[in-house]
């Protein structure tokens, strides 16, 4: 055995691996299979030199560290407009056909089913695997590849023989009905809690540190386009892509339709999918339509996170009837209490729901629902069920009130302003205000303490050990370590991942303080136009209007945060126990001086890249000349690479500038913020 035998066997069991995944179709036995792993196994026990990455045996590795790593999308990874009818969706397609100037009906269309999932990001080098990446926040997601390389559908080796130097496979992972329904029944017989729904299931068990976890809860692979790549070859349909991902080992969803944009078409095909929906044995929450010409699709680009050439046309919500048997009242982060509807378990499209929101007083009132009455139970994709309707009264018809005190701290519940909304008025003396502030602070949109977790929060805070926000900070290895089913080991974790969140950025600080309606785009907002903490705290209500979206309320709302003597204790507390942030970027024209010209084919609208720039003071030229800094060149550049080449201008790719340049990323992501509203 040489190591080109050995190499042939690896990709020998590759293909049967595909043909037995992927086209379901096996060429050999379960046993000739098992016979030739064994052979491979052995002979790489004895040249582990030899060991290639996409040999199968590869698939299960070891157990990763807690923290997995940031990898930046080159080309980000963008979420889709939802449309809720037919109408909807026509009209999504009438505008982008009136962009293109052609009529709806050339529009061509290609309809997938929209897999409840999770996206992921499969990158191949030189045909093989490299790494996989969340979405995240579509612009940097985590590097998850120890648990993804164990699915069977995912090649670790394109089959092809000419394959690209780097392609970016982006699709969705997911968990079947049945391997969802068969571990939530060994969760619960083991007295663990069961997971909500097959998405957060496959979004669990893709953040396993533990590969050998993970084997144990198969999931499934299936892509729905690309990102970066680099190929000789062009593709002019969406169609043909997907045809070619086939080709090269990719099992694709045999449910895809193409058909003229017309509105009875569409009327066939959502009444289609939605018979199909039952019999398919994975979730699915709706049916994309894409426009299939991949050139008109680079024609309309995007708007703030979504395509203008794609929509989600999304199943209307499950109804279910149920009784309502108790009313709990739940105490938020800034006190608020809302009414929690407990109701006879039952089962809304494979998750079995106990709770429902009930909004609060007003929408009680408006729905007359009353405790022990039967109540229909709407539950729609990741959204909280809700109770829709009272179907039948019940016997008990005992009404809901609001308590007169806080069900944690006894202090009196007051009604804000004539508003639905109630509130604790115990503040820094409710435990569970600051309990549920801790949890925000922590949670992953704000400082993304990843080892600290909702439950682990609430079991801190039972003991006393967490009273603010603060005490974080000052966590002992005991105080950890004490509690049940946490050892030493996880402590040290835990207290790593409580360390490393002190490394932060200003707006994420922000927006972890929790300030009333300063959410992700307002603490953005704010710390690129007040650029540190101080100028923030010093400025008045005057000079915070002018900050883009900030209204006479918002305003209002950060000058009382900041004056209120305990909030502004807390901030200081935070910074001197470590919390920090490198110092926003100067808004002053990084780019003033330079002259850019771009060419080829952009996958961010070139309108945007031009304003960007321009914003960061750059002067956009039309054509290259030996005044020019820079060319941004796309793909399948043409005379103006040539040009710049020969007068020995820089040229530089989409990522390139992407990646190098954290200023025109903060940049785009404000002007596509700004854009969306
Ligand atoms: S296309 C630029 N196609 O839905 C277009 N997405 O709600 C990006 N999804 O983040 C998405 N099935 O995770 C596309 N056939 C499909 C899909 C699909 C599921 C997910 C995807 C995306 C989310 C947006």
């Amino acid at each position: 055995m040489c190591f080109s035998d050995y190499k042939t066997l690896v990709s020998q069991l590759n293909q049967w691996n595909h043909a037995y995944h992927v086209l379901d179709s096996p060429l050999v036995s379960d046993d000739e299979y098992d016979r030739a792993f064994r052979f491979l196994m052995e002979i790489e026990t004895q040249h582990p030199d030899w060991i290639l990455s996409y040999s199968p045996s590869q698939r299960v590795g070891a157990v990763v560290s807690s923290l997995f790593d940031k990898v930046f999308h080159e080309i980000r990874m963008l979420s889709l407009t939802n449309a809720f009818s037919l109408d909807e969706t026509l009209d999504f397609f009438i505008k982008a056909a009136k962009e293109l100037s052609i009529s709806l009906n050339e529009c061509l269309i290609y309809s997938e089913p929209k897999l409840d999932g999770l996206a992921i990001n499969l990158r191949y080098e030189k045909g093989v695997l490299s790494c996989a990446t969340t979405r995240g926040d579509g612009q940097v997601g985590e590097n998850v590849t120890h648990t993804i390389k164990i699915i069977p559908s995912v090649p670790l080796q394109l089959l092809t023989a000419s394959p690209p130097e780097i392609i970016d496979v982006r699709g969705e992972v997911f968990m079947t009905k049945k391997t969802f329904a068969d571990i939530n029944e060994q969760l619960i017989a083991k007295n663990i809690k069961p997971f909500a729904n097959p998405r957060n299931a496959a979004a669990g068990t893709v953040r396993q540190l533990d590969p050998a976890i993970a084997m144990q809860r198969p999931l499934q692979f299936i892509p729905y386009g690309i990102g970066r790549y680099s190929l000789e070859k062009t593709f002019l349909t969406h169609k043909a892509l997907m045809k070619y991902l086939a080709e090269i080992g990719f099992k694709t969803s045999p449910h895809c339709q193409h058909f003229k944009a017309d509105r009875q078409l569409f009327e066939e095909d959502f009444a289609r999918m939605a018979a199909l929906r039952e019999t398919l044995p994975m979730e699915i929450d709706g049916i994309v339509y894409k426009i299939d010409n991949l050139e008109q699709q680079q024609q309309l680009g995007f708007i703030a996170r979504a395509p203008k050439w794609a929509v989600a046309r999304k199943f209307p919500a499950q109804l279910v009837g149920t009784t309502l048997l108790a009313v709990d009242f739940q105490v938020g982060r800034t006190g608020v209490l809302t009414p929690v509807a407990r109701l006879q378990p039952i089962l809304v499209g494979g998750v079995m729901v106990c709770n429902a929101t009930l909004h609060n007083m007003d929408e009680i009132k408006r729905l007359n629902v009353h405790i022990g009455d039967y109540v229909e139970i709407q539950r729609a994709g990741d959204v909280i069920p809700k109770i829709s309707r009272v179907i039948s009264c019940g016997d008990i018809a005992e009404s809901i009130v609001m308590p007169d005190a806080c069900p944690v701290c006894l202090a009196p519940v007051k009604q804000i302003n004539n508003q639905a909304a109630f509130r604790c008025t115990g503040g820094y003396a409710c435990s569970a205000q600051i309990t549920e502030r801790i949890k925000y602070y922590a949670s992953r949109r704000c400082m993304d303490i990843k080892q600290l977790g909702a439950k682990l929060i609430e079991a801190l805070c039972d003991q006393g050990v967490l009273k603010s926000v603060a005490d974080i900070y000052r966590l002992q290895m005991s105080d950890i370590a004490n509690l049940d089913g946490h050892g030493e080991k996880n402590a040290l974790k835990i207290l790593a991942s409580i360390e490393k969140s002190k490394k932060t950025t200003f707006n994420i600080f922000l927006m972890a303080l929790g300030i009333p309606e300063i959410g992700e785009e307002g603490a953005k907002n704010l710390a690129s136009y007040f650029r540190s903490l101080t100028n923030l705290r010093q400025a008045t209500e005057e000079e915070l209007l002018r900050v883009p979206d900030v209204g006479v309320v918002t305003a209002k709302n950060i000058r009382s945060f900041f004056s209120d003597i305990m909030q502004s204790q807390l901030v200081d507390e935070l910074i001197a126990l470590g919390i920090h942030w490198d110092d926003e970027p100067q808004l002053e024209q990084p780019l003033s001086g330079q002259v850019w010209c771009l060419t080829g084919a952009l996958s961010i609208p070139r309108q945007e890249i031009k304003a960007a720039l321009e914003k960061m003071g750059a002067k956009v030229a039309n054509s290259v000349s030996a005044k020019t800094t820079y060319l941004l060149a796309g793909q399948d550049a043409g005379s103006k690479l040539s040009k710049a080449q020969a007068l020995n201008v820089k040229v530089i790719d989409e990522a390139q500038f992407l990646a190098l340049n954290s200023e025109a990323l903060n940049l785009l992501s404000l002007h596509q913020g700004s854009e969306e509203k």
